[in-house]
């Protein structure tokens, strides 16, 4: 390894998961923690504990921008410490800004899921206020089309999650890492 390799790596601490809602992060964040000893960082359960409020209660409440404006200043917090594997909220590598501040700190993988595949696995989660009166293949594949090249320009690496189990989309992040020495 040489010295730059070296500094690149250290420079590089947190593994940022981004992605459509319904493409695993929150799955593959906590079984990545497992198995590299590393904590994760829900930044949504982060808003919603810090707001005292759920997510669709901040959007109603307060409205999307506000909620944007969150994650932002959350993504800053997380570039100043480390080690972290982050899930992000599906909304932001939508933001150049937020891409700068992950960039800085980490690298970045982007989860895909194909809308059929989306569609069942969010189903039954009222969480999401986006997806509210949208749960259909057509309403997914437009919102999915409309945010793809700013998902694409902020990854680093990309994993498809359809029809692959937990343990093979780890394994595919696992050999990711392993290949760019930062696994450990
Ligand atoms: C959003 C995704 C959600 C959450 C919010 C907005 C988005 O996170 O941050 O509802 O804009 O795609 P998940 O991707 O974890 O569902």
């Amino acid at each position: 390894m040489t010295v730059q390799n070296y500094i690149d790596r250290a420079a590089h601490r947190n593994l940022f998961l981004i992605g459509f809602m319904g493409t695993g992060k929150s799955t593959i964040a906590a079984e990545l923690s497992k198995l590299l000893f590393r904590d994760v960082l829900e930044m949504d359960e982060t808003i919603e504990k810090r707001e005292g409020m759920s997510i669709p209660g901040i959007f109603s409440t307060y409205g999307e921008p506000y909620f944007r404006e969150l994650e932002t200043s959350l993504l800053k917090e997380i570039g100043e410490s480390g080690n972290y594997i982050i899930s992000c909220g599906g909304g932001v590598a939508m933001r150049k800004e937020n891409v700068e501040e992950m960039r800085k700190s980490g690298r970045i993988i982007l989860l895909t899921a194909k809308p059929e595949t989306i569609l069942l696995r969010v189903l039954d989660d009222e969480s999401r206020p986006l997806l509210k009166g949208h749960k259909n293949t057509n309403d997914i594949a437009a919102l999915i089309h409309s945010r793809r090249p700013a998902y694409e320009a902020a990854a680093d690496y990309v994993v498809a999650t359809d029809d692959k189990s937990v343990e093979e989309i780890t394994e595919e992040i696992l050999n990711i890492l392993e290949k760019e020495g930062i696994s450990k």
